[in-house]
């Protein structure tokens, strides 16, 4: 697939088919947020393959409800990660994205004020992963709306990690609808902001 093609038809899947997802395919999927860019080459993302039906439930019931200006929803993609046959797990190692190098043991710097690029140098690495799966035929959808803390209990994430976000990945149902995007017009300029 060109690589724009790729860019452009990938959407948030919420629906599976329930046809299997082999090892292959999520290994090209690791590979492809192996090879992200990140500070420093640090490197800071964690992938966890969660095939267990069980710690997929667990998974599942941290997600928050979504809040919308009228009213709460259940996350549209909860049905979504209970289905899919593999769930991957991002988390990362905190105080290196962006750190300063110091002794061991010293409190933590940060090279600029946005401090520690965790969240940042994930989300490249999550991309990368997202398109692998498109490529490969596969659906996926971020959950960002989710109670990290329980999530990282369900999954024994240690201290110094955080949980960033958890994606499923199957076969999708069917195509996914291509909410809007604002105008390049709205959102590039020429030399300065406006
Ligand atoms: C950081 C982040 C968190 C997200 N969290 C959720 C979520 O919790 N539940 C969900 O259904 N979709 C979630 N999404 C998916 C977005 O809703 C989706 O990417 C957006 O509507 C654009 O649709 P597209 O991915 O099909 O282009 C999240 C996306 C991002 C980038």
């Amino acid at each position: 697939m060109d690589l724009f093609d790729a860019l452009k038809s990938r959407r948030s899947i919420r629906r599976y088919k329930t046809d299997p997802v082999d090892d292959n395919q999520i290994q090209a999927i690791l590979e492809a947020g192996r090879w992200a860019p990140s500070w420093a080459n640090t490197q800071c993302w964690r992938f966890i393959v969660v095939r267990d039906t069980n710690v997929k439930t667990q998974l599942a019931d941290t997600m928050m409800k979504v809040k919308l200006p009228d009213r709460e929803i259940l996350n549209p993609a909860f049905n979504a990660v209970n289905t899919a046959p593999v769930v991957i797990a991002v988390c990362a190692q905190i105080g290196i994205a962006g750190a300063v190098h110091g002794p061991a043991g010293a409190k933590v710097e940060y090279s600029t004020d946005k401090g520690d690029c965790f969240m940042f140098d994930t989300a490249l690495a999550v991309e990368n992963m997202l398109l692998a799966a498109h490529g490969q035929g596969l659906g996926t959808v971020i959950v960002g709306a989710f109670d990290a803390a329980k999530a990282e209990k369900v999954l024994n994430v240690p201290q110094g990690y955080r949980m960033v976000v958890f994606f499923p990945v199957g076969v999708p149902e069917g195509p996914g609808k291509a909410p809007p995007r604002k105008e390049l017009t709205e959102i590039a300029y020429k030399d300065k902001f406006g």
